[in-house]
């Protein structure tokens, strides 16, 4: 038997003022979003923002469902529509943040296990990392450079074979 200890790496802000510009504008950007979220249910609004190589921002929030499972993630919203618009385009980095009605997130709002796999699909889709920035209302922010960080052995369509 042999113990394999796998690391990843998270880079850790104190303040928007702390990151590249770019960066921070996605993240301000990703808190505008919010503004479009659908979640009567949960009252959890997530808002995202990814950045094309182009430089152009693709907003996304959560929308929700009476039938809660019908309902999509701010990030999936986000991915699906650079997905559907802009198929030849790369997405470099996505910004997630949220409100929640009464108690504020103080900590970075990671995102969930199906937008993890939605974004390792595109990286790998692409050919190229896809940079994730968490922020909370308050507190630290965090940034990982690629899926693999968040998704450690991770399932993709080399398990798959040629079919
Ligand atoms: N949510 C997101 O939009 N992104 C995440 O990564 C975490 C969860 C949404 C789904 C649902 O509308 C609400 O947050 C509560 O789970």
């Amino acid at each position: 038997m042999e113990k394999r200890k796998i690391e990843f790496e998270l880079m850790v802000f104190n303040s928007l003022e702390e990151m590249t510009p770019a960066d921070a504008s996605l993240l301000r950007d990703a808190a505008k979003a919010v503004k479009g979220s659908y979640a009567p249910y949960s009252n959890f609004r997530v808002g995202a923002a990814l950045r094309l190589r182009d430089g152009q921002v693709i907003l996304g929030s959560n929308q929700e469902n009476a039938s809660f499972p019908a309902g999509l993630c701010a990030e999936g919203v986000a991915i699906f529509h650079a997905g559907a618009n802009y198929p030849g385009e790369i997405i470099e980095t996505i910004a997630i943040t949220a409100v929640a009605s009464e108690d504020e997130p103080s900590q970075p709002v990671a995102p969930c296990g199906i937008c993890r796999q939605t974004i390792a699909e595109y990286e790998k889709k692409q050919g190229s990392p896809i940079a994730i920035l968490m922020m909370g209302v308050k507190g630290k922010i965090y940034k990982c450079n690629a899926i693999a960080d968040l998704l450690p052995l991770g399932f993709d369509n080399s398990f798959l074979g040629d079919s």
